[in-house]
């Protein structure tokens, strides 16, 4: 064989190899569907996001069973988890430890009394990812943390399966749940009208409206003394929340 040839069959066998370990750590971005995956969870098999198509779904992935952060993050969701099922929503928890850890770190999970409140029961599935499966369809495993061990990372799935935000944190910093119930309710809000929410939006404050596209646009909506919108510049308007 001649040398253009072996560095040619080189250079292919290269790229390839880094074109699969990119796509092994890859992030599945806004607009996307949600990877699909088949596990084993507490509550048993999971056929993810298809068992859940036609709800919103929020997928967490932590680190390890048995951490201090991952349990307090596993209590305060289900402390809120009657909130989410009151938004149309499925939690669902994922990491890469096996399913016995799981089922002995629910138990004792629930029966801790966090900051003197009542103990909780975990009512959402905690799927176990020992091959790793999951972790790299939805780029959990970063790399210079871990090759074996998610970072936190969140996936809110509205009911057509797509993607709709994506946070990822450190293994050292707890996750705000309130933080990503607002973000829910937020895009829900969107998704139903045509509503944009400003920085620090809480659930009942006023909302935005798209920024009119033109000065006769703008003009028109100025005109229209509308009581329920009011604006701060020609392309910054509030709507009224009732
Ligand atoms: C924790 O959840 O406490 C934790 C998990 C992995 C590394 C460090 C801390």
């Amino acid at each position: 064989m001649n040398t253009k040839i072996i560095l040619a069959c080189i250079l292919l066998l290269s790229l390839t190899t880094l074109a699969q370990q990119t796509e092994t750590y890859r992030i599945p971005l806004i607009g996307e569907s949600a990877p699909k995956f088949t596990g084993q969870s507490t509550q048993g098999p999971i056929h993810f996001p298809d068992d859940y198509y036609g709800h919103w779904k929020i997928l967490f992935s932590h680190p390890a069973d048995f951490t201090p952060v991952c349990s307090t993050e596993i209590i305060e969701l289900a402390e809120i988890q009657d909130d989410f099922g009151k938004l149309d929503t499925k939690i669902v928890v994922m990491s890469t430890d096996g399913l016995n850890s799981h089922i002995e770190w629910v138990r004792s999970l629930q029966s801790i009394n966090l900051y003197d409140r009542e103990s909780v029961t975990i009512g959402f599935p905690l799927v176990s990812d020992p091959d790793l499966e999951i972790s790299k369809k939805y780029g959990m495993l970063h790399p210079e943390y871990s090759t074996t061990r998610d970072v936190r990372g969140v996936f809110i799935i509205n009911p057509e399966n797509k993607i709709c935000a994506t946070f990822f944190y450190p293994a050292s910093t707890g996750r705000n749940m309130d933080e990503i119930k607002r973000v829910l309710i937020a895009l829900q809000l969107s998704d139903k009208r045509d509503v944009l929410t400003p920085a620090n939006w809480q659930p009942g404050d006023d909302v935005l409206i798209p920024s009119p596209a033109s000065i006769e646009e703008a003009e028109k909506l100025a005109s229209k003394d509308n009581p329920d919108l009011y604006s701060l510049e020609w392309y910054l308007w509030y709507k009224k929340s009732k």
